[in-house]
């Protein structure tokens, strides 16, 4: 959710903070901060309300020029507290000498703020932030060392964290700490950098550590140190590099990120089938599957779990699987998962669905079944995140980064790969297993030509920005495409939108249907086209408008629909794909005319890591 970034070297440190922390702002932007030190020992503290461009204005307007080595900074999404420089971070101990940035939640923090309180410390904002270097400094009046004090300070935390440190005591040293919350470690020639996430790493080196949990580490301008606080052991770790590139980051000349990134579609397909797809002869090849082979033939029921579209993107595995592979699915909501007591038997495996790979709610659902003995596996984007660690095995989407807090090409990704997973444990038994391998090869080619189309639904989509409720509507495959066509609308428009079965209508949300409630209906070629306008002619009995997403060719639906929008035919089980490029520029456009803010939706994060 919040974005960290500490900078430790020869260089300047505050301008290569306030470079990661732009690179951040994906994860949180409703506040920021810089905490700096300089040669004499004084410390400095920048925190403004709203996005990180902000907080450089302040510093640039500083009386007192920002010279410094070592810095540490932060953009937040409010979990206590409301956006305030108050509650903005780095969160500071009265005597201001030590600074902190963090990431996740303390959960016992009304605990420990008590029991500081009752000591005679006061404190000044509403965040659960505030209690670490309060609590550092109430060690330190005992402790040998600032690394003992905080060491101290991280074993009675509970809950979630990645913590950066600087302090006035040793300002030539970060301190850095995680449990259940992204870390990692950029070594550069010159500087050192802590963040949350490798994007604000990137512009100055590709050599990285990873922090594991219960790991604290201690870095200075030319190397780092790294400490099992729980076992009380020395970690060695090298660094690994990172496979993307600066330019994955840049809008590459888009307006927005979430443009850029719909317009990756057909590459983003192309990736997911890379090297794992043959057609002569016809074979799928899972390297992240292999492994647990002999496992998976024993497995005779499967669970996914997801938050958000990639539990969209789950549903219509759920239909995939089991269509192909004949294995029976279950898709939950992560976030309810972890309280069904429900029974496992060990020939079951779970399924995590992820794009960040470092969603709370999701690494929760895993960790539940840690000591049921049963195989879990992970469909992810993020390399190396921490869903793709906890898992026995897993297939990587390849999507590369995506920033747009509306996840697009990631759906689009995890789509393929479920349907991969679903010709692979199919084992070359289903008839589908032919017919979708080289629909698959097709698919990049469909939806290049289908992009080609943009004006035509921004055209559409403009006739319908005033509205303020929308319903969405699908069978079978198109189902689940319609409840992700709905939250995209919700998510960057605002619009009200819900997702409903076509089959659903008349028990209840046609009740709704009026000329001021359109309906996006999913028409595209299949056995239910047929009931779906059915569903269509009710709507419109009803003078309700009816936008229709159909296969080229069907001129049909022209007289039946007010608006249709065409995409290209393709295999009913790829349906999903296509339809949500093309519900994805519809909601892109209304979100446009409305002028907000695209890429970062107000309220909302990119990386939900709290619960
Ligand atoms: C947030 C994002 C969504 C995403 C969901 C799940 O809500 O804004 O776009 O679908 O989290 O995230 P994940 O990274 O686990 O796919």
């Amino acid at each position: 959710m919040c974005g960290i970034v500490g900078c430790i070297g020869k260089k300047q440190a505050c301008p290569i903070v306030l470079d990661g922390l732009r690179a951040l702002e994906y994860r949180g932007y409703d506040s920021a901060g810089v905490a700096v030190i300089d040669s004499n020992n004084s410390a400095q503290l920048f925190k403004q309300v709203g996005g990180v461009e902000n907080v450089a204005r302040l510093i640039n307007s500083s009386k007192k020029p920002v010279k410094s080595t070592v810095a540490i900074g932060h953009t937040r999404w409010a979990t206590h507290g409301q956006p305030s420089i108050e509650n903005a971070h780095p969160q500071t101990n009265q005597s201001k000498t030590i600074f902190v940035v963090h990431n996740g939640i303390i959960e016992n923090y009304s605990e420990i703020r008590e029991k500081l309180i009752g000591q005679g410390y006061k404190f000044i904002s509403e965040t659960d932030t505030e209690v670490i270097p309060q609590l550092i400094d109430y060690h330190l009046k005992k402790a040998k060392s600032f690394e003992q004090a905080f060491i101290k300070t991280l074993g009675e935390l509970r809950g979630a964290y990645a913590i950066v440190a600087l302090t006035t005591e040793e300002p030539d040293k970060l301190f850095a700490a995680r449990l259940s919350s992204p870390l990692v470690i950029g070594v550069a020639d010159e500087e050192l950098i802590v963040a949350s996430d490798p994007a604000a790493i990137l512009a100055h080196t590709k050599q990285v550590v990873y922090i594991k949990d219960y790991e604290m580490v201690v870095v200075d301008s030319k190397s780092y140190k790294i400490h099992n606080y729980l076992k009380d052991t020395t970690v060695k770790r090298g660094t690994e590099e990172l496979d993307f590139d600066s330019e994955e980051f840049s809008k590459a000349g888009y307006p927005t990120y979430m443009l850029k990134e719909i317009f990756e579609a057909p590459a983003t397909i192309k990736s997911a089938t890379l090297g794992r797809i043959r057609l002569d002869p016809p074979l799928v090849k899972l390297g992240g599957l292999e492994r647990v082979s002999s496992q998976l033939k024993f497995i005779d029921r499967l669970v996914i779990v997801g938050c958000g579209t990639s539990f969209y993107a789950g549903l219509v595995g759920e239909y995939l699987i089991e269509e192909i592979a004949k294995i029976p699915v279950e898709v939950q909501l992560a976030s309810e998962f972890k309280y069904r007591d429900e029974p496992f038997s060990r020939s079951t495996a779970l399924l995590a669905i992820s794009q960040s790979g470092e969603t709370a709610d999701t690494i929760a659902a895993l960790k539940k079944v840690e000591d049921y003995g049963i195989l879990r596996l992970g469909v992810v984007n993020n390399v190396g995140s921490t869903i793709a660690r906890m898992t026995d095995a897993g297939v990587y989407c390849h999507a590369g980064p995506e920033r747009a807090v509306a996840s697009t090409k990631a759906f689009i990704s995890q789509v393929v790969v479920l349907a991969e997973i679903a010709l692979y444990l199919s084992n070359g038994t289903s008839k589908l297993y032919k017919p979708l391998l080289s629909e698959l090869e097709l698919l990049p080619g469909k939806a290049a030509e289908l992009l080609k189309q943009t004006e035509t639904i921004k055209r559409i989509a403009l006739k319908y920005k005033d509205d303020r409720d929308f319903l969405f509507i699908g069978r079978h495959y198109l189902y689940p495409a319609a409840l992700e066509g709905a939250l995209k609308l919700k998510e960057v428009a605002y619009t009200h939108a819900e997702g409903y079965a076509a089959g659903e209508m008349k028990h209840g949300p046609l009740a709704m249907i009026d000329p001021s409630f359109p309906t996006l209906a999913l028409a595209t070629d299949s056995p239910q086209l047929e009931k779906t306008y059915s569903n269509i002619q009710e709507i419109k009995a009803r003078n309700g408008r009816v936008v229709a997403i159909a296969t080229e060719g069907n001129k049909h639906i022209e007289s039946v629909a007010d608006d249709v929008i065409y995409m290209p035919q393709t295999a009913e089980q790829f349906q999903p794909i296509l339809a949500a490029t093309v519900m994805q520029l519809f909601a892109y456009y209304i979100a446009e005319a409305r002028g907000v803010n695209i890429d970062q939706p107000r309220n909302l994060a990119k990386s939900v890591t709290v619960e």
